[in-house]
């Protein structure tokens, strides 16, 4: 197969858009971020990396808590806008409504399908990006994503968000985990 050499470029497909929210005041803010991905399962563990600039950062560092929320696609609109507009500017406190779990200082998304109470554990500085890694606290979904009481992917329809700058929804079911090689040989 002949291969092309692109510029360096972080291609690791397929990500989710996502939402990072902390308390800034008395108020809730949410910032749009592809840099999120799972660290450990048990305990569960994850990690975002903002920019430094980025006024959410300051939220997480200074009450140790953030949330992670996972948005379908017919979120795009909102979802795009939290990550246009600064809350350091413009509260963003109204686009989407917020509750909370048992932690006050995680503000939730109740329009999100999948939300994560993430307790900060570990933060550092690389490039110009700050990674805050968080250890899962509470869960929480809509039940109306649930089949037979789990997190159906279909039912999420999480909006994915590519290096080309472009928006995706995801397609169909195309095999099982721990199960799709094992005929391989
Ligand atoms: C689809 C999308 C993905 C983004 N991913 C990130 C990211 O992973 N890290 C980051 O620092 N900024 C990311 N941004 C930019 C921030 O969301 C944006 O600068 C936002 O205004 C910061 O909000 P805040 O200042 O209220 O924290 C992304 C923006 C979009 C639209």
């Amino acid at each position: 197969m002949k291969k092309v050499k692109l510029t360096n470029s972080p291609l690791i497909y397929p990500l989710p858009a996502v939402l990072i929210g902390a308390v800034m005041g008395d108020k809730p803010n949410y910032c749009t971020a592809g840099n999120c991905g799972i660290i450990s399962v048990d305990p569960a563990a994850v990690y975002t990396s903002l920019d430094r600039k980025h006024y959410t950062g300051r939220g997480i560092l200074e009450h140790k808590w953030f949330s992670i929320n996972i948005p379908s696609v017919d979120q795009m609109v909102q979802v795009d806008y939290c990550g246009l507009v600064s809350g350091s500017k413009t509260d963003k406190s109204d686009v989407f409504r917020t509750f909370y779990g048992e932690n006050e200082k995680a503000p939730l998304i109740e329009e999100c399908p999948i939300n994560l109470v993430c307790e900060l554990i570990k933060s550092f500085d690389i490039y110009n990006m700050t990674v805050y890694i968080g250890e899962i606290k509470e869960t929480y979904a809509s039940e109306s994503v649930l089949t037979g009481g789990l997190p159906d992917t279909k039912k999420i329809d999480p909006l994915i968000y590519n290096m080309d700058n472009k928006y995706l929804g995801i397609g169909d079911v195309v095999g099982s985990g721990f199960a799709a090689g094992k005929n391989y040989k």
